[in-house]
């Protein structure tokens, strides 16, 4: 029996690998958190924060991202944000997650960063156990913050180095350039952290290099200014650098105007390996299969297409190769055993 691009896109096999932990706070659970907590929330009611996550840019939304995470105190909150995602992720076909956390956001409020990355891998490892999705935890650094902050957060990593994969680079774009955080990336680098960075969401094409030249970078989060720059565009290509595109982050940050103008047929068409996540699902109207099927049909996508990208989700992820290639050949076996109507 054929099914219909919604049912078939949820039961692709997936792997998520841009998603920010923290903005997959739902309004109801901000609320209950703030309440269990004693802290306030700026809202009345579920409803009345979704009528606000109206953004007008990066800047405008994260005004919000963070003041939401003042919900989140202790290690069961943490625990609790993640179990909420991944429940959600296992039913709609999610085998395989990468998501980042931002422990300044919560140390800076006097949180410990292990009652965080606890809480998280908590979590994690019961998805692990029950619903069968991989993972590798990213911790992020904030580039609107003090260099030494980040590398204060690299020492408080370190008892935990072997259960946290990688280093990332988020927050407000323009003004941070990649250059300033070279340090704190080297000594990653040499700790052996994976690494990936959010560069050209804003920010110019130069971001990108310098992320991949001075960071070294395995992957960019978001990116979508390379296709102002042949040059780099053509790098991408050819050393299979993975782009993490989020269509409807980028639809409601105004990074495009809208969904029609998004460039991820035209990277695709580049050859570049592009693979699509939800970035901050909570505030941006939708999780990871609502964000394939909202580029499929204003782009015009085949089935085959959003097949393409679920098995580069997995390509370009940190599993081990042989992991990538069994779940590449579940991608292929759905899709061989899944027609479309
Ligand atoms: N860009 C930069 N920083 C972020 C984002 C984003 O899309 N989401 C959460 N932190
Ligand atoms: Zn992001």
């Amino acid at each position: 029996m054929p099914v219909d691009l919604r049912t078939y896109a949820l039961g692709l096999p997936k792997a998520e690998l841009h998603l920010h932990l923290e903005g997959t706070l739902e309004p109801e659970m901000m609320l209950a958190l703030a309440q269990r907590n004693g802290v306030e929330v700026r809202y009345e009611s579920a409803e009345a924060a979704r009528a606000a996550y109206e953004f007008h840019d990066l800047q405008s939304f994260l005004d919000l991202y963070y003041a939401g995470c003042a919900a989140l105190v202790t290690e069961d909150d943490f625990y609790d944000l993640t179990w909420a995602y991944l429940t959600r992720a296992a039913q709609e076909g999610i085998v395989h997650v990468e998501p980042f956390f931002d422990p300044q956001t919560h140390t800076d409020r006097g949180v410990l960063f292990g009652t965080v990355v606890q809480g998280i891998l908590r979590a994690l490892e019961d998805g692990q156990e029950l619903y069968g999705i991989t993972y590798r935890l990213i911790m992020s650094f904030l580039r609107d913050r003090p260099v030494e902050s980040a590398m204060r957060t690299l020492e408080h990593a370190r008892l935990y180095r072997r259960r946290i994969a990688g280093v990332g680079l988020d927050s407000a774009e323009m003004g941070h350039q990649p250059e300033d955080f070279a340090e704190v990336f080297d000594i990653a680098r040499e700790r052996g952290y994976h690494v990936v960075a959010h560069a050209g969401e804003e920010g110019p094409p130069a971001y990108i290099a310098g992320a991949l030249d001075v960071l070294g970078a395995e992957r960019i989060d978001h990116g979508d200014a390379c296709l102002q720059s042949p040059a780099l565009l053509s790098r991408l290509a050819r050393d299979r650098v993975p782009l993490t595109i989020c269509p409807l982050s980028n639809v409601r940050l105004r990074v495009v105007p809208d969904m029609a103008s998004h460039p991820l047929k035209k990277l695709m068409d580049s050859e570049l390996l592009v693979t699509v996540n939800s970035d901050d699902p909570a505030y941006f109207g939708g999780y990871l299969t609502d964000n394939y099927l909202a580029a499929a049909e204003a782009l015009g996508l085949s089935a085959a297409q959003l097949t393409d990208l679920a098995a580069n989700s997995f390509a370009a992820s940190f599993l081990d190769d042989d992991e990538k290639d069994a779940r590449i050949l579940e991608v292929r076996h759905y899709a061989a055993h899944t027609p479309v109507e």
